[in-house]
Formats: C-alpha cells, sequence, structure tokens
C-alpha cells in the first residue's frame, strides 16, 4: 500500500492503494465517481478515459500511483446539470447519445482534442476518437457534435475577447 496523493476535479485527495491498483477502481470504487465506465479493462474501448493534466487517458490501464501528484478530471469534474459543459451540452442538442456508456470518454477525448486544436476537421475529429469506441451511434451524430462544440466555443471565446 503506499499514500497517493492527487487533485480529482479540483480538489486534493489522498488514498492509500495497493501498487497494482488502477485509476479507474480507484475512481469508481473509493471515489464513487461512476461516471467513469469501465468497459474492457485492457485499454481497447476508450470508455473509462479521464484527463491527466490536461489530456485524454485511459484509466484502465493507469496505476493510481502513478498520478501522485497530478491533476485528474472525469466527467464529473467537466459540467453540472444546469450547466453544462459546451461539449456536453452539443452532444445532447445533435442527439448523438444513445445508450450512454461510451460518453463520458467521448466527451473527455473531444475537451481534450478541442483544448489543442480549437478548430478541427472531421478527419482530425474522427482520428481523435478512434480510440473511443460506440456499439450505438455509427460515430456520425458524435462527429457532428464535437464539431457544433468547437464552432460554438471559438464563436464565445471571441464574443469574449470584444
Ligand atoms: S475500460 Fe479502459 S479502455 Fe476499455
Ligand atoms: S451511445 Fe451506446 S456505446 Fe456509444
Amino acid at each position: 500500500m503506499a499514500i497517493v496523493s492527487f487533485i480529482l476535479n479540483g480538489k486534493p485527495v489522498s488514498c492509500d492503494v495497493p501498487a497494482e491498483e488502477t485509476l479507474v477502481d480507484t475512481i469508481r470504487r473509493r471515489f464513487k465517481l461512476t461516471g467513469t465506465k469501465k468497459g474492457c479493462g485492457t485499454g481497447d474501448c476508450g470508455a473509462c478515459t479521464v484527463l491527466l493534466d490536461g489530456d485524454a487517458v485511459r484509466s484502465c490501464t493507469l496505476l493510481t500511483g502513478m498520478v501522485h501528484g497530478r491533476s485528474v478530471t472525469t466527467i464529473e469534474g467537466v459540467g453540472t446539470m444546469d450547466r453544462l459543459h459546451p461539449v456536453q451540452q452539443a452532444f445532447v442538442d445533435v442527439n448523438a447519445i444513445q445508450c450512454g456508456y461510451c460518453i463520458p470518454g467521448m466527451v473527455l477525448t473531444a475537451i481534450a482534442l478541442l483544448n489543442r486544436n480549437p478548430d478541427p476537421d472531421e478527419a482530425e475529429i474522427r482520428e481523435a476518437i478512434s480510440g473511443n469506441l460506440c456499439r450505438c451511434t455509427g460515430y456520425q451524430k458524435i462527429v457532428e457534435a464535437i464539431s457544433l462544440a468547437a464552432k460554438r466555443m471559438r464563436e464565445a471565446g471571441e464574443e469574449a475577447a470584444r
């Protein structure tokens, strides 16, 4: 066991975890943040995606000890029921959600993309989400949602700069 301290959704946390514990299990079991899904558990589906210092990572292949001193953001940390993140709002607005299982990981992957590239084309969006599997939507609506979110976020940025 080892004490691991990190920032989780903006707040400092600590936990005593076995060396082999993965971040997805720590997030879900110890912190009860079940928005992060565990699909394959082997790094193949992207359902467990979280942001680590702003980059999208698979939390099922990351040992919790590796995040000591770093910042982790889960889907619970990016918006509220009253005020969705622009990416979440766009997913709702274009009906990009079916069963919803892949969506937290998709949204976080999209946020990481838009933070590094505010104006991605369709190919860049598809490349960014290529590691996030969705069995329901056929991806078209998801691509539309991310493109819409990008447009809205750029416009909001331009508005704020005026
Ligand atoms: S649960 Fe982590 S990639 Fe599938
Ligand atoms: S909406 Fe069902 S897996 Fe993507």
